[in-house]
């Protein structure tokens, strides 16, 4: 057969406990485990064809046309599949975001798990869901979170073959809102492939990957018993903990703008005035809000007219990467 095609539609995720810092690049294996969320309806749609006909591998995002570097890591992305299948053609791959990229909604998580599902089927590999993850997980680290379905922890693992995410709570477990504030939907200046790079030159990098078991620990049985409280706290911890290696590396990275900080502030003011609510912040400027679903109408109304904010996209508790018909 001469061209061989399929269809995958994966969930971005948020990271309740961040993985920033790499122990292998090329590998993207991480200095630390992590654990997120599925967001329901953030999705990347993937569709892949191998033709034995194309010179190199053609990429399309949003309809539009993608060279250099974004096609370069899909090809280096395609290469392992190619490897793994024991094929040589090229592919050529079209992708649509229903959210905006590059923005801290974790476009390459949904991304890359999509293509991770799509190019493998396309190939003719049945890989297992922890074959995908790890697959997933060579095109960005948190991809590789976006296979299973529901609450998913990464076990950041010591080699390829134990570096993969497993769900640890199905969908319907928790009925959790991310409220996601949107501050900024332009691409941020420094992507995550090199704020992973610079990670470890911050002073207090060591000690937030000493204390990770223990947050993931903290984490996990959070989400297993439902205890609101105790996820805010460690995840608002987590989150500080993360930017502050960003901001104290070199050189520093700020990804946070004014309205961040902003909305930030006014979570704790909310909590304190007894709406459970907390925030995390990713690898740019928009602010997840956190909270049981029942809270939700009450957490937007409250933050959407904040300064700065243009917009606050809710997502729910999502399921796992799947194939689907073209
Ligand atoms: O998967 P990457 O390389 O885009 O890194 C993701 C980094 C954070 O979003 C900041 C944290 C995380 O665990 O998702």
């Amino acid at each position: 057969m001469s061209t061989r095609t399929a269809t995958a539609i994966a969930n971005s995720n948020i990271a309740f406990i961040k993985y920033w810092g790499n122990r292998d690049e090329s590998l993207r294996l991480a200095a630390n485990g992590s654990i997120s969320m599925n967001l329901d309806g953030l999705e990347t749609r993937t569709h892949v064809t191998f033709d034995e006909s194309l010179q190199g591998d053609l990429l399309t995002l949003n309809g539009q046309q993608v060279r250099g570097a974004g096609l370069q890591r899909v090809s280096v992305f395609l290469d392992e599949v190619r490897r793994l299948a024991k094929t040589a053609q090229y592919a050529r791959v079209e992708s649509q975001n229903n959210f905006p990229s590059g923005a801290g909604i974790a476009s390459s998580a949904a991304a890359f798990s999509a293509l991770a599902m799509a190019s493998s089927r396309a190939a003719g590999l049945a890989l297992n869901e922890a074959e995908l993850s790890r697959l997933a997980r060579r095109g960005s680290g948190s991809a590789c979170r976006s296979i299973p379905g529901g609450f998913v922890e990464w076990r950041a693992g010591a080699r390829d073959e134990d570096s993969f995410g497993v769900s640890i709570a199905p969908p319907d477990h928790w009925d959790l809102s991310d409220c996601i504030l949107i501050v900024s939907s332009a691409a941020k200046a420094t992507s995550s492939t090199e704020g992973h790079r610079l990670a470890g030159s911050s002073p207090l990098q060591v000690s937030r990957l000493a204390d990770a078991p223990r947050r993931l620990d903290i984490c996990r049985n959070a989400i297993l018993q439902r205890d609101f409280a105790a996820l805010a706290q460690v995840v608002e911890l987590d989150s500080n903990w993360m930017h502050a290696v960003m901001m104290t590396s070199s050189p520093p990275l700020f990804y946070w703008q004014e309205a961040t900080l902003t909305a930030m502030r006014e979570v704790i003011v909310a909590r304190k005035a007894g709406l459970p609510v907390c925030y995390t912040v990713d690898a740019g400027p928009n602010v997840h809000v956190l909270c049981e679903r029942s809270e939700e109408d009450q957490a937007v109304a409250r933050l959407a007219k904040l300064p700065g904010v243009q917009e606050v996209r809710v997502a729910h508790v999502g399921g796992p990467a799947r194939t689907v018909e073209p």
